[in-house]
């Protein structure tokens, strides 16, 4: 029998109540609320297009049933900046032309914010080549994103160096 749970969820800083059955996953219930930035692949762990940040650290939502979410803090692409104010991640893909269909990008980008946060600042290309070893793309043959991973890490290091 599945249970139900009524569950306190805070998305991109804003706080809702989701009631969720216990055997749904991250990916289901973010979808359902709305929050179709969120990709739907493989839902098996295996593209990465689902990532979210958990406090801060990258998971595949398709892998993370809602209930176990607890306390953390979600964070999906939109959360890291929008179109007037984007994150210097989501201006290195863009100018450089990282995304082409754009499906993987969200969760590229999730998965290398989550790198450049936990793992390293400043990447070389096997950093990036490790950090996104779990998120796929069938456009770009990946040179562009690695270059775009470079010039937004760099940018960040320039950003938080100013402050
Ligand atoms: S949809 Fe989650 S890893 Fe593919
Ligand atoms: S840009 Fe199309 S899957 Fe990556």
């Amino acid at each position: 029998m599945t249970n139900r749970k009524t569950l306190k969820m805070t998305v991109n800083d804003t706080v809702r109540n989701v009631e969720v059955a216990t055997n749904e996953t991250l990916l289901e219930t973010l979808r359902r609320v709305g929050a179709v930035e969120v990709k739907c692949g493989c839902e098996k762990g295996d593209c990465g297009a689902c990532a979210v940040l958990l406090d801060g650290m990258a998971v595949d939502s398709c892998l993370t049933l809602t209930h176990t979410v607890g306390t953390r803090a979600i964070t999906t692409i939109k959360g890291l900046g929008t179109a007037e104010a984007p994150h210097p991640l989501q201006t290195a893909f863009a100018e450089l032309g990282a995304a082409q269909c754009g499906y993987c990008t969200p969760g590229m980008i999730i998965a290398t914010q989550s790198m450049l946060t936990h793992d390293t600042a400043t990447p070389d290309e096997n950093d990036i080549r490790h950090g996104l070893s779990g998120n796929l793309c069938r456009c770009t043959g990946y040179t562009k994103i690695y270059d775009a991973v470079l010039e937004g890490a760099k940018a960040m290091r320039e950003t938080e160096a100013a402050k």
